[in-house]
């Protein structure tokens, strides 16, 4: 009798124990399910992060054919360009020099020359190699800029104004990669004011911290939202439709102010505009620099 109390007794402890050991494992798995269940989430959340990459860098791809097309098409006019000039040259010198008609084929000289100008920088900027630093004014890398996106600016109805100090120190810099700052900047600009606006451009020395020279680039566009002020120059950060912006634009403009030792920052009032702020190493006459002339600036 006590045997089979004793038996049962022992039987009793093992039930208790394998079920206490039942509920550790269903715990335990309750745990898992979970933990699966947010890796899962996660997994699709980062699953839809890849497709979104990969769909800008489609977009991105399909901006280097459409580059690479722009500068074929450029090299395909200069041509038919150098004929008119050519054409436009010999009327003018078949006519006698009071003939009215004289002063309309004037005009088409001088515009043939300006669409040969832009051509010329248009195949310039495509055709990147090595960089190439040299000793560069600014204001006339902003002049650069201007005129290749003139177009753009007139059709937008934007008013350009120029508030360009005299005298300005010269920078060392590879010239087409400041053009190609100075363009993404006024792209989005021009982006921000659909409606027509002012692009302000401000260039003046700056004594802060270091010397270098600051660049000011104001629009009166629709502004940053402040949530996105933080992430407007990471890469792929759009807020633009699908087709119309990669969100390389500024993130290019940051390494290219970068490899400058330069400062890039953007300030925005949402409705009111945005401005950006560049300051690069001005050259400095002698002591110790950097290899390039110039002292980083922090
Ligand atoms: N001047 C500006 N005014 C208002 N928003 C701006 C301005 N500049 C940039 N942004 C915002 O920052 C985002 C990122 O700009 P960025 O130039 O990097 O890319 P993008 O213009 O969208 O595309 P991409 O330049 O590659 O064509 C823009 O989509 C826009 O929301
Ligand atoms: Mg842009």
């Amino acid at each position: 009798m006590t045997e089979i109390k004793v038996e049962t007794c022992s039987l009793k402890n093992q039930l208790e124990e394998t079920l206490q050991r039942n509920r550790l494992l269903q715990e335990e798995l309750d745990a898992t399910n979970i933990g699966l269940l947010a890796l899962t989430m996660e997994l699709e959340e980062k699953n839809e992060e890849v497709q979104s990459i990969t769909q800008q860098l489609w977009q991105v791809a399909r901006m280097v054919t459409m580059g690479e097309l722009a500068a074929s098409i450029a090299h395909e006019l200069n041509n038919p360009l150098a004929t008119v000039s050519l054409r436009v040259e010999s009327l003018a010198n078949k006519l006698p020099p009071e003939d009215p008609k004289q002063k309309a084929l004037q005009i088409i000289s001088q515009e043939v020359e300006r669409m040969g100008a832009l051509v010329k920088k248009l195949l310039n900027f495509s055709r990147r190699g090595q960089r190439k630093v040299t000793t560069v004014d600014v204001c006339r890398e902003i002049e650069h800029a201007i005129e290749l996106i003139y177009y753009q600016l007139r059709k937008n109805r934007i008013t350009v104004r120029r508030d360009y100090q005299a005298e300005l120190p010269l920078i060392h810099a590879d010239s087409q990669e400041l053009l190609q700052l100075f363009l993404n900047l006024f792209t989005n600009a021009s982006d921000a004011m659909p409606q027509g606006g002012t692009l302000t451009i401000r260039v003046y020395e700056g004594h802060t911290d270091t010397d270098c020279v600051a660049i000011e680039i104001a629009d009166t566009g629709m502004g940053i939202q402040p949530d996105d002020l933080a992430k407007v120059m990471d890469p792929f950060f759009t807020t633009k439709p699908v087709g119309k912006g990669t969100g390389l634009g500024l993130s290019i403009c940051r390494h290219i102010v970068r490899e400058h030792q330069g400062l890039i920052t953007i300030a925005s009032e949402v409705g009111k505009g945005a401005t950006v702020f560049i300051k690069l190493p001005m050259i400095k006459e002698s002591g110790h620099t950097s290899s390039q002339g110039v002292s980083p600036i922090k």
